[in-house]
């Protein structure tokens, strides 16, 4: 099995946060250029890199009091993919001591605005800590092994002019997930796929082109076909709990941080149960769009 990571600790709790969109704190000399790009995919944000810093420090924190094990974070960590802004995510992380070998990192597609390698310049560079833990940037299954639970994160993250928010699950991604997923599924522990985008169509082919993951259906086929595969993303902004067929809620959604009131950290948790997760956190209100 490639790109296996596995580790005796016990998962008993997740925690997930979503849609982070940091900013830099010290913006390199290129990013001036971007300046346009960066005003339209953060339309009606303040782009204050602190109050973005201070929101995730709040978020990591509210995570690691929750007596979670695992902290999942799905997508859209930075604004545009800027190594300044990965580098200042990476600073979070480090100044919050997250522990590399228990949070799992993918990317959205606001991460690969800036750049179609962003994603891997990311990690062989300041987020190579979290490389074992978190999607590949090939898209390639990776195996995050733990002892309640069994992390599968994905990159659907593809380069595409900012004014587009899609994702992208290829047919050799997909065939390869299913592999993987057949490898690990039935094993007593819930199997969760970690991806940005929702598994689920927007309801008009419009708004499917402009925000929907290409190959979605792939992924729905793995749901119908493993009861133990589970499904936690981002993208949407608000929190998401989903059946699919019949039995508990297997997608989860969760908010953004970057929207999180001053103050108050949205962090969904989930127990890790016999039969799955359940998600056991009571968010507080979404802010008023
Ligand atoms: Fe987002």
């Amino acid at each position: 099995m490639q790109n296996a990571q596995s580790l005796s600790t016990s998962v008993a709790r997740i925690a997930h946060l979503s849609d982070v969109h940091m900013l830099a704190e010290r913006p390199g000399p290129a990013e001036g250029v971007l300046d346009v790009s960066m005003r339209f995919v953060s339309f009606g944000r303040a782009l204050d890199p602190r109050h973005r810093i201070r929101k995730l420090l709040l978020a990591l924190r509210a995570a690691r009091e929750s007596g979670a094990s695992h902290l999942v974070i799905s997508g859209d960590l930075t604004e545009l993919g800027t190594a300044a802004q990965f580098e200042t995510l990476a600073e979070v992380l480090f100044d919050a001591r997250v522990d590399p070998e228990r949070v799992t990192l993918v990317p959205g597609n606001h991460d690969a605005y800036s750049r179609g390698d962003a994603w891997a310049r990311a990690l062989a560079g300041p987020l190579a800590p979290y490389r074992r833990s978190s999607a590949a940037a090939d898209s390639s299954p990776v195996v995050v092994e733990r002892d309640d639970a069994i992390f599968l994160p994905l990159d659907v993250a593809c380069h595409q002019h900012f004014t587009r928010a899609a994702g992208e699950l290829s047919a050799a991604a997909a065939d390869a997930l299913e592999r993987t997923v057949r490898s690990v599924a039935g094993c007593g522990r819930p199997v969760v796929v970690v991806l940005h985008h929702s598994p689920f169509a927007h309801s008009t082919r419009a708004w499917q082109w402009l925000h929907g993951l290409r190959g979605h259906g792939r992924v729905l086929e793995m749901l119908a076909r493993h009861p133990d595969l589970h499904v936690l993303h981002g993208h949407l902004h608000y929190d998401v709990e989903q059946a699919y067929g019949d039995g508990p809620a297997r997608i989860f959604g969760a908010p953004a941080t970057v929207d999180d009131e001053p103050g108050v950290p949205r962090v969904r948790l989930y127990d890790v149960e016999e039969n799955g997760l359940r998600s056991v956190s009571d968010l507080p209100a979404r802010r008023a769009a």
